[in-house]
């Protein structure tokens, strides 16, 4: 982590109106929550997505797939949020106009005090029917019980109000982040490996129309030819630097 590229992420940080900032897993690491691609620890290393994080998968084996999400459910309801949770949260009132957009379902940026929260790929604490009859669970805590649960109005199984692979984003929740990264001024990209659609446009989308683009990843992106500078570090350990005295 150079201190020349820390300050540089500050200078275009200072005096910036409108912010939006895009996170993934990256930023949870340091929460001990394990990102998705990592070559060791990634999920998607141990794990076979298409079997757990897809709509085929679930038909294939409900139980399975429960149950896979209600070891990852116990674990995010353990972590707590990092440092660099905390300094996005503290940075917002800074700016005219700051949006987080995470394609993290762990809802750690929430519980770090993060308001206008953008969640693309939807939140691991909450279920929902899977015939989409309507029927949502906020709360993991009010579960009828069974591995999968039945949807108390139509008898369907229950799921995680997540994303799965193959499925589309909400519309309403994808083009409040397209207006948020369109409308910034610089755009903030931490802990994304930046290969996950329509996610990973949304920078691409914020440069075309003007924005700085700064990014925190300890290792290299498919993104970095588009950013002002690159911060190679951490995001617990950057982003504190970068956002405390803009
Ligand atoms: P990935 O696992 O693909 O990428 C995580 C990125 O974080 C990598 O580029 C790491 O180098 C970086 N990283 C690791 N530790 C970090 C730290 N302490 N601070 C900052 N960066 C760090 O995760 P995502 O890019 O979030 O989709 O994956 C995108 C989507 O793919 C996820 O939302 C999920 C997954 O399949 C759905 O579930 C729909």
């Amino acid at each position: 982590m150079s201190g020349a590229d820390i300050e540089r992420a500050r200078q275009i940080l200072t005096g910036a109106r409108r912010v939006a900032v895009l996170t993934g897993a990256g930023v949870s690491a340091e929460s001990g929550i394990p990102t998705f691609r990592d070559a060791q620890t990634g999920l998607w290393a141990k794990f076979d997505p298409a079997q757990l994080a897809s709509s085929e998968g679930f038909r294939a084996d409900p139980p399975l797939v429960w149950r896979w999400y209600a070891a990852r459910r116990a674990r995010v309801s353990e972590a707590k949020p990092n440092a660099g949770h905390r300094a996005l949260a503290a940075a917002a009132a800074r700016f005219e106009q700051f949006t987080l957009i995470t394609q993290n379902v762990d809802g750690l940026h929430v519980r770090a005090g993060s308001r206008n929260v953008i969640e693309l790929h939807g939140n691991i604490l909450r279920s929902k029917c899977f015939a989409e009859c309507g029927v949502v669970f906020a709360d993991p805590d009010a579960l009828p019980p069974g591995e999968p649960p039945h949807c108390p109005r139509c008898k369907s199984f229950l799921r995680p109000d997540v994303v799965w692979f193959g499925e589309m984003l909400d519309p309403v929740v994808l083009e409040r982040a397209e207006r948020a990264a369109t409308d910034s001024s610089v755009m903030l990209v931490v802990g994304t490996s930046a290969l996950v659609y329509p996610a990973a446009g949304l920078p691409l989308a914020a440069r075309r129309h003007g924005a700085q683009v700064v990014i925190v990843n300890p290792d290299e992106t498919d993104l970095d030819p588009i950013a002002d500078v690159c911060v190679r570090a951490r995001a617990g350990e950057a982003l504190p630097q970068i956002l405390a005295t803009v």
